[in-house]
């Protein structure tokens, strides 16, 4: 797998340091009030240059100095200038506010099987299945903001679809790189990049095309929607039939991600994406990127996906992978659909087998030419003249003598280098295979990579006992029996230990996650110039990769959201994702609740409402719907002045007398502080057959929960029906911190359910 370590490597970016040079010029994001209906682009530019040329004294060093002229959906300008200038400007009266431009960083086969899209074994998809139903969500256009994508790769095969849409008004601008074609089913590409460049990291290579270079988009863009490809694998492990979760929609590619040694996303290109994916007429957004919670007048994704549902438009994000500490989840605004990532019932049993024993690891690499046993030796013992015995143990570099090594089994302590360039180290020694054996620190988590020779992991307390067997037998021998695909394991799913955790520090009123769906170990399709393992001399490449993330588990929950939006194109986006987080399962496989890593339960900070199924999806029966004028009512509650407002609104004013934040009609419900009582109003409106719903409520530890009406009648399709949950300590039985429960209408068919969540 790319376990953790690794994708943290390969995806995380340190925050660009602007260059200090000339007058200490920086590139700042500046907001401007809504455009006027109907501003045609021309004068929305000139408009920016007249503004920005005010303050440098000459229009022509304005046009210079502007990089980004925002002119469709967002207003404003991306642009370098000095400290002075930027707080000039915010005195400007046309000006809302203006932010240095940051950096954020970014963040198969089986997966729709487990989800219940098809059967297991026949691989056969039933009528019933939400994938039928919504025709593979042929009618959509699904959107990632990413690295790009390979257009080459099978997943972005047009087959037989049909003409593209007349509402497209996207382009395919390749840029430099004329061998970048797209066709039916890849409609749009464009890149970002100015954002990056004006940020001045030279180590970059910044080519002007949207192919993906990296591999993260063109693997986020295939499990949203990519065509089914059989015959995939990730060498051999997870082999069958690769597929997008709306395997018929239509895909764009928008690019804002670059890689270099610092690399990084942009604000200034962020928002420019946005602004242009609306436009575009995409249906569906889905990012894999984020940075540290930020307030949302200060968060691009925060505000560029604002205006997008502002459109109508669905906005998926990952909640990021600074788990398992609480308070780590990101992209928590409420218009966002925000994704954790879990494990799924899919493993890889390998074993090192030596003296008689089984020993349980893990690898994705290829097994031993035959299975027959090899001579073992510990580095140690095939230590370089030159080298430490400190590097030999840990295979360092240069570190092995070749005539020690040779043909054999080199058990190599892990730690310092990354794992498989221990495995390059051992190759290029001649051995035949590795034993990556833990230290203490590393306990017994185990990770399975690609290695370039068999090689499997093995955990600590497993790798002492080896070393000792080494230590005492004159003539060691063992093998490696490699893993084959095994489905089935229990529990699953369980939490990755790698998923950030709520409770929402920005906004507690909010619960996030709102969702959780697999990121681990998924395979998808990938970039043709990346490898595996992210060494610069692995010449290895692969169609298909396993990649874990959130950044995994958002494109799942895009591909589930087009296939929706097909059935229902009416549905507004929050009436989608009260859709799939009120049927969501709090269960695993074994009917108990989903654990956390540690085998502990899991709360709602994993997973919100809970793991995404599909089965309901069809026929929900109530959904919990919110206008973007509520979203801006619910902004005023948390104190936002006209500064603030006018990033995600020019015309509107804060009424005198604001909702409460808890009073947002979110699928969910959180209690930022009880005390005394507590009652929130919810507002639900029938998707299904007239019905009488009764309310059920787990009350949380410690609190009393009352609901009125406990009684809902929805005559005809479309009513709509409110009411209050009241909420109060339980004197009798007093509790401290975070309590979790869950309210549950129901109409003996139709179950729509909301975890509540209550810090007292
Ligand atoms: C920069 O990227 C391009 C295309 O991705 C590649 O062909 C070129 O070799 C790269 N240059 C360097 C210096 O890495
Ligand atoms: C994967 O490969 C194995 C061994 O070649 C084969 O038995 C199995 O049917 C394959 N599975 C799928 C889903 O293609
Ligand atoms: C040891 O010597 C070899 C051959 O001279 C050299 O390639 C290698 O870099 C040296 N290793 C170390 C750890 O200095
Ligand atoms: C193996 O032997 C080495 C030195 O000969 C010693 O340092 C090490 O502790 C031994 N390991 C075990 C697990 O016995
Ligand atoms: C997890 O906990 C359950 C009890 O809650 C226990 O039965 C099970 O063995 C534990 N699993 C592991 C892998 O420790
Ligand atoms: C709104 O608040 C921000 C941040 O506290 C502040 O910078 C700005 O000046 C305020 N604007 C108004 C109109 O009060
Ligand atoms: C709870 O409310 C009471 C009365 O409104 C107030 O005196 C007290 O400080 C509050 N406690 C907390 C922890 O906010
Ligand atoms: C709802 O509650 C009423 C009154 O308690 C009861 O008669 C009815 O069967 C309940 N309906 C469902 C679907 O549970």
């Amino acid at each position: 797998m790319r376990t953790l370590v690794s994708l943290l490597i390969l995806f995380s970016f340190t925050v660009l340091l602007p260059t200090q040079t000339l007058a200490a010029k920086k590139s700042y994001v500046v907001y401007l009030g809504a455009h006027s209906p109907n501003t045609r682009e021309e004068v929305a530019v000139n408009s920016h240059h007249e503004i920005l040329g005010s303050i440098l004294k000459s229009k022509e060093k304005a046009r210079d100095a502007i990089f980004y002229s925002y002119t469709k959906e967002i207003n404003g300008f991306a642009a370098n200038m000095d400290e002075n200038e930027a707080n000039e400007l915010s005195k400007h009266p046309s000006v809302v506010s203006v932010f240095p431009n940051k950096a954020l960083k970014l963040h198969t086969t089986h997966t729709w099987e487990f989800l219940g899209l098809q059967k297991f074994y026949s691989g056969e998809i039933p009528d019933s299945s939400l994938w039928k139903k919504a025709r593979f969500g042929e009618d959509v256009i699904i959107g990632t903001l990413d690295t790009g994508v390979w257009p080459e790769s099978q997943s972005f095969r047009e087959d037989d679809m049909g003409p593209i849409p007349s509402r497209w008004k996207g382009v395919c601008d390749n840029g430099i790189d004329k061998t970048f074609n797209c066709n039916k089913k890849l409609i749009g590409a464009r890149y970002f990049n100015k954002g990056f460049k004006e940020a001045g990291d030279t180590s970059a290579n910044i080519t002007d095309t949207p192919r993906d270079t990296e591999g993260h988009g063109s693997h986020t863009l295939s499990t949203a929607a990519g065509a089914f490809v059989p015959g995939a694998s990730y060498y051999g492990y997870a082999n069958g039939t690769a597929k997008g979760g709306s395997s018929r929609a239509r895909v764009a590619t928008y690019k804002i991600c670059w890689p270099s040694d610092v690399g990084g996303c942009m604000d200034a290109d962020i928002l420019a994406a946005f602004d242009a994916a609306i436009h575009d007429g995409v249906d569906v957004i889905s990012m894999s990127v984020g940075g540290p919670p930020l307030d949302y007048y200060q968060d691009s994704i925060a505000i560029g996906s604002f205006h997008a549902v502002k459109k109508g438009i669905i906005v998926a994000c990952s909640g990021g992978n600074d788990g398992p500490l609480l308070g780590t989840v990101s992209n928590v605004a409420p218009w966002i659909f925000t994704v954790g990532a879990s494990t799924l019932d899919r493993y890889y049993p390998s074993y090192l087998v030596y003296n008689g024993k089984f020993v349980k690891g893990m690898t994705f690499s290829k097994g031993l030419p035959r299975p027959r046993p090899y001579p073992m030796i510990n580095s140690v013992n095939a230590k370089a003249k030159n080298a430490t015995e400190h590097a030999a143990n840990l295979c360092m570099v240069n570190s092995l003598d070749p005539e020690k090594v040779k043909g054999k089994i080199v058990v190599c302590l892990r730690g310092k280098i990354e794992r498989m360039l221990k495995g390059f180290v051992v190759q290029k020694a001649g051995g035949a295979g590795m034993i990556i054996a833990n230290d203490e620190h590393y306990a017994d988590d185990i990770e399975g990579d690609a290695h370039f020779i068999p090689a499997i992991n093995i955990g600590y307390s497993d790798g002492l006992e080896l070393y000792s067997y080494l230590n005492s037998s004159k003539s060691s021998k063992g093998y490696i029996l490699c893993g084959r695909t095994k489905f089935g394991k229990r529990p699953s799913p369980t939490i990755a230990p790698f998923s950030s955790l709520g409770p929402n520090v920005i906004n507690q009123e909010i619960l996030k996650p709102d969702i959780t769906a697999p990121g681990v170990n998924v395979l998808a399709a990938f970039s043709e110039v990346a490898n595996p393992s992210d060494l610069d001399y692995d010449t290895r490449r692969t169609p298909f990769v396993f990649l874990s993330g959130t950044s995994m588990s958002c494109p799942h929950i895009g591909g589930i959201v087009g296939l929706l939006k097909t059935l229902n194109p009416s549905w507004s986006p929050a009436m989608i994702k009260s859709a799939i987080m009120t049927t969501a399962t709090t269960l695993d496989n074994t009917m108990e609740p989903i654990k956390d890593a540690f085998n502990e339960t899991a709360t709602p900070f994993s997973y919100g409402a809970g793991h995404v199924k599909t089965k309901a999806l069809v026929d929900p029966g109530l959904v919990y719907d919110i206008t973007p004028k509520d979203y801006l009512n619910f902004l005023c509650s948390l104190g936002y002045n006209k500064t603030m407002m006018g990033i995600f609104s020019g015309e509107f004013s804060c009424p005198s007398k604001t909702i409460k934040a808890e009073d947002l009609n979110y699928p969910s419900i959180s209690i930022a502080s009880l005390n005394g009582t507590v009652t929130v109003t919810r507002t639900l409106k029938n998707v299904g057959p007239p019905s009488k719903y009764n309310a059920t409520v787990f009350a949380p530890k410690g609190v009393s929960v009352t609901v009125e009406p406990a009684e809902l009648e929805f005559e005809e399709f479309g009513k709509e029906q409110q009411f209050q949950v009241t909420m109060e300590a339980n004197e009798a039985e007093p509790v401290k911190g975070f309590t979790f429960g869950s309210l549950k209408w129901s109409d003996g068919i139709h179950h729509v359910r909301s975890p509540l969540v209550v810090y007292i």
